[in-house]
């Protein structure tokens, strides 16, 4: 097992307020925000001050602990009324991560289990259970590392799209926990990372994690994929997922699509990288998966789209579906699974979905 120490922390709860690193200065400057209100935090989630499936499921889980101190001294009923309410809010934060509206159930339950209990003895467990998410979600990044890295060969070229890494979660990261993995133990291995426009993930965020962590990255405009697959110098596709639907169909930051049909096109292993809390065992394909759409001035900031015709629209979706039959294998927590092994394995988490969380 590789020990893999990251030099800054995407997310940190320091007593009763959350740190979070604002993703959206970087990689100019490195600032941290302080947050105490969960409101705060849900505007958080909006803007991509945090940003990254993962993340944004453990960033909930922590809002949730902040709406109990900010509500643990009104009477029982009023308690449990906002927290609920609370927990509505925040699930609708963004709509296409899985991870969130997972985190939020999860203390939801111990929410509608608590009900007359003391908010004293609640309070404790909506922090244990938040912490418990934080710390699953590290342990479930260095098991995909470890299980991904298997995979990878020495002299291997990598591409990857957007950013899933230590940025995206609370660990090591998803797709980029496999390329930490194998590169810290030992293999040469090229990484490139598409610049994943509007917001720019890849060329803002997987740039600087990679290289604060000592590793070389190459960044290339995401009209350019085609070109370096092409070239032969790619031998393995990984990205990350936001929402992976029973039959596999998975969506991923705009884009992934592209990198799957061009992948597939010149035979080059297209591997999606997700922990079982991305895996949604109530989307039965993608089409059930709903994608968010950005404010339009991502693409065209203000300063350089003037309509003066009024004829010019945006269309800026933040995700695609990239159908099961373009992705080789999924790099799980619990191993290498294909399409068909995942539909047993999702199975068994929607069976268990009632009773575990
Ligand atoms: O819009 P973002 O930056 O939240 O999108 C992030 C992605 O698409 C990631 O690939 C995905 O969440 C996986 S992160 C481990």
């Amino acid at each position: 097992m590789v020990d893999i120490e990251l030099p800054f922390k995407t997310i940190e709860l320091r007593g009763d307020h959350l740190v979070l690193l604002d993703q959206r200065q970087l990689p100019e400057k490195v600032e941290y925000v302080q947050i105490e209100k969960y409101k705060v935090v849900i505007e958080a989630i909006r803007n991509m001050t945090v940003r990254g499936a993962p993340a944004i499921g453990v960033v909930a889980g922590f809002a949730m602990f902040l709406a109990s101190v900010e509500y643990s001294n009104l009477p029982e009923d009023g308690y449990f009324r906002l927290m609920s309410k609370a927990a509505d809010e925040l699930s609708l934060a963004r709509p296409t991560a899985a991870n969130l509206r997972w985190a939020v159930q999860r203390i939801r339950k111990i929410i509608e289990g608590n009900h007359g209990i003391s908010i004293a003895k609640t309070h404790q467990m909506v922090k244990q259970e938040a912490e418990a998410i934080e710390a699953e979600d590290k342990e479930l990044c260095r098991s995909i590392g470890e299980h991904g890295a298997a995979l990878i060969n020495d002299g291997d070229g990598i591409l990857t799209h957007c950013n899933a890494g230590a940025l995206a979660t609370a660990g090591i990261g998803t797709a980029l926990g496999v390329i930490y993995t194998a590169a810290f133990s030992g293999k040469k291995i090229r990484i490139y990372s598409g610049e994943t426009r509007p917001v720019d993930q890849g060329r803002r965020l997987t740039s600087w994690e990679l290289a604060a962590s000592g590793l070389d990255v190459t960044i290339l405009c995401d009209n350019m994929i085609g070109s370096i697959i092409s070239s032969g110098k790619i031998d393995k596709v990984i990205v990350g997922a936001d929402r992976i639907a029973m039959n596999g169909d998975t969506a991923n930051k705009i884009g992934t699509l592209n990198m799957a049909l061009i992948a597939d096109h010149f035979q080059v292993p297209f591997y999606v990288a997700a922990p079982y809390s991305t895996f949604d065992p109530e989307a039965q394909s993608g089409a059930d998966i709903p994608i968010e759409f950005r404010p339009k001035d991502e693409v065209a900031s203000a300063e350089n789209y003037v309509d003066i015709h009024g004829k010019i629209d945006i269309y800026n979706p933040a995700f695609d579906v990239t159908p099961v039959n373009l992705i080789t294998a999924y790099i799980t927590d619990r191993g290498i699974l294909t399409s068909s092994e995942l539909g047993a394995v999702l199975m068994r988490k929607a069976k268990n979905l009632n009773q575990v969380h």
